[in-house]
């Protein structure tokens, strides 16, 4: 199947209800091809009445054997850049802007590949049903395929990062680079001092 081809989250997606039914319901999709593949659903986490919301990619290899978000390489990067930059983790809502690893094996490695455009149109839904359940006051986009998902083509985090944007429906947001480009990082205590900067201006929002 092509990504262009999937049927989507959306007649998985409850329409009423909170989180925990959402929570309950995640498994089952079948919106994609993604599924298949992965050890399980990750889903999103935090106090459902956060006034921040962070959105990821998809989760990596540790997210996916766990089942929880940010708990890899990319997660301790996080969470370090979040207590520098004065934000507690315990009180804000994460979640990824695709549900299931996307991965190619190599040998016995899975080596994280980035959703396609097809898989992040056919989570959206999930993610939106977050949005509407949490209603955060700050949206936080972590890198490229968040911005995909909440901000459609054409937004450019680099142009953008640390600003304050709209979503389409008028939420604040701001977006920055995802933390796994950080733990890749050649210059990694620039990218890291950069990261925390954006981090710190979305809390300043919030202030
Ligand atoms: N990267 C993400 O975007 N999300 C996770 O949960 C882990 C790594
Ligand atoms: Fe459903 Fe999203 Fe998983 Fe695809 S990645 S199967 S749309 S939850």
């Amino acid at each position: 199947m092509q990504p262009d081809e999937f049927a989507g989250a959306t007649r998985w997606v409850p329409q009423n209800g909170g989180i925990r039914k959402l929570r309950a319901a995640l498994s089952d999709c079948r919106g994609c091809d993604l599924q298949e593949y992965a050890e399980r659903v990750v889903p999103g986490e935090g106090p459902v009445r956060a006034r921040m919301m962070l959105v990821g990619e998809t989760p990596g290899d540790v997210e996916d054997k766990e089942g929880h978000v940010f708990v890899g390489p990319a997660g301790r990067l996080l969470d370090k850049a979040l207590a520098e930059a004065g934000i507690d983790r315990s009180e804000v809502y994460l979640t990824n802007a695709v549900k299931h690893f996307r991965f190619e094996r190599q040998g016995k490695r899975r080596i994280h590949k980035t959703p396609a455009v097809g898989h992040i149109v056919a989570c959206h839904p999930w993610l939106d049903r977050e949005l509407t359940i949490v209603k955060p006051e700050l949206v936080v986009i972590l890198g490229a395929v968040a911005a995909r998902s909440l901000l459609g083509t054409g937004f450019k985090v680099t142009e953008h990062r640390g600003e304050r944007v709209e979503l389409p429906d008028g939420r604040a947001a701001v977006a920055t680079v995802h933390p796994s480009a950080v733990v890749r990082s050649q210059e990694f205590r620039r990218d890291f001092a950069d990261f925390v900067k954006d981090l710190r201006a979305a809390a300043g929002l919030l202030a």
